[in-house]
């Protein structure tokens, strides 16, 4: 089983390149197939979600070709099943997004109905009203998702509440349906956009994403391309906190500054610098005694939940009491008892935790819930320079950050991937 050992206490400097974004990525692999073309896709992270979902592509019949290790080409020429199995949803819901890709593509499509997961109950429904809306005929049963339609014809579709996923579901069905589609109250997340511009160049008439109202004009058919994935905004945010909450200064490359407003405006409020380039944004805490603020998780252009539990282990250290709400998911808290296991000083009423900065965190042994919670864990555990912080269940964090551990040694961090626990204590030795 692996784990991430840490000694905590330095300030990490230096800079870091941010890879491709996952959940951008996720979509685009399921929507490279809605063409019998090739499609070649760049800055794919190499991570195991993705790997997953190439799994699952090529499970269903597509060729999956992989030119280096953030290069593949895929080819839906040869899709010889319109059902995806269990397995791959089982492993990351993403897999839905098949659901849009191959009903607008064959006008069937059958995938396991994803469960709840750990972060809340994260249902379907909206995914499901938009394919009705578009003519398509949805049947849950046997905990099978199919849906099926003659033709899809264009519509206008209100979503009740802001999704990332079913918004890209019903772009990606629409995409292929007949005539036009509106799409309102829209996500407008950066991966709605860069699924939205992946489509469009192989050949969709998609407008508007970004916006609350995406407009889609349905195309007959769709065709090859070469696409470069977008940076990863989590990621980059991530390292930012990790910056902040070592006190540290490190330059974050490869990333759209505006993507992270939302944090970069928090870690500001706490007391760090940003400066903001073309492509990269520096973050500089060295010296800076961090400050109290409020976060509430909201749709981007809000604060991203992703980022949460990140952002709540810097303000863990802040001087003062911290507020963060949690407004999309309704069990995004449960690494906070890991955290207090490290010093910190939560409390979670509701949906909100309230945050009694502490001097330091302390090593402790604590297991990742989820991914980013287990992200904002090593973060913690690289602050803490009393002790030694070992990670357990990193399968969760190795699901959406590529080299991890390479990239945060590579700032001075005293990390390692080990795998039993004699590596642990032989860890131990050599930093005590
Ligand atoms: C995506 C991201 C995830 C991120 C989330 C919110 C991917 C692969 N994952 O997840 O990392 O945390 O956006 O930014 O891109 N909802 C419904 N009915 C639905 C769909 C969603 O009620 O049919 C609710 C959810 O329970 C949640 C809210 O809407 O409360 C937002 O979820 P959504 O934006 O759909 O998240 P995902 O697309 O699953």
């Amino acid at each position: 089983m692996e784990q991430f050992v840490i000694k905590g206490g330095k300030p990490l400097t230096g800079s870091v390149e941010i890879g491709g974004a996952k959940n951008a990525a996720l979509a685009i692999i399921a929507a490279a197939i809605m063409t019998d073309e090739d499609v070649v896709i760049e800055n794919l992270p190499n991570v195991n979600d993705v790997n997953v979902m190439l799994g699952a592509i090529e499970d269903i019949g597509a060729k999956v070709e992989r030119k280096d290790k953030h290069t593949v080409k895929v080819n839906g020429a040869t899709i010889g099943s319109l059902s995806v199995d269990y397995d791959y949803i089982k492993k990351i819901r993403a897999s839905y997004y098949l659901l849009g890709a191959l009903l607008g593509k064959y006008k069937k499509a059958e995938v396991a109905l994803p469960g709840g997961c750990a972060i809340g109950a994260r249902p379907i429904d909206l995914h499901l009203k938009g394919f009705r809306a578009l003519g398509a005929t949805v049947d849950t049963k046997y905990g099978l998702v199919s849906a099926e339609a003659e033709r899809l014809i264009g519509n206008d579709i209100y979503m009740d509440k802001v999704s990332v996923g079913a918004t890209i579901n019903i772009m990606m069905a629409a995409a292929l349906a007949e005539g036009k589609t509106i799409i309102e109250n829209a996500a407008k997340e950066p991966h709605v956009v860069d699924v939205a511009n992946f489509l469009n160049s192989m050949g969709a008439n998609i407008r508007g994403a970004g916006t609350d109202v995406i407009r889609v004009v349905g195309v007959e058919k769709l065709h090859g391309t070469e696409y470069s994935v977008i940076p990863d905004q989590i990621e980059a945010g991530t390292f930012m906190c990790a910056a902040a909450a070592t006190h540290g200064n490190i330059l974050i490359k490869n990333v759209i500054p505006k993507h992270l407003e939302a944090t970069s405006a928090k870690l500001i409020d706490a007391g760090c610098i940003i400066e903001e380039y073309d492509d990269s944004v520096r973050v500089i805490a060295t010296n800076v005694e961090l400050q109290h603020t409020a976060v509430t998780t909201l749709p981007y252009p809000g604060f991203p939940t992703d980022m949460q539990p990140q952002m709540t282990v810097v303000l863990g250290l802040a001087h003062g009491t911290s507020t963060v709400t949690e407004s999309i998911f309704e069990n995004r808290f449960k690494y906070v008892d890991e955290l207090s296991r490290m010093g910190g000083h939560i409390q979670v009423e509701s949906n909100i935790a309230i945050i009694t900065g502490v001097d330091k965190y302390t090593g402790a042994r604590v297991s990742a819930p989820d991914l980013r919670a287990g992200a904002a864990l090593v973060v913690a555990g690289l602050s803490a320079d009393e002790g030694v912080t070992v990670v357990d269940d990193i399968h969760y964090i190795l699901r959406g950050y590529e080299d991890f551990d390479g990239k945060l040694r590579a700032l001075g961090a005293n990390i390692e991937l080990v795998n039993s626990e004699r590596e642990v204590q032989k860890f131990i030795l050599q930093v005590s």
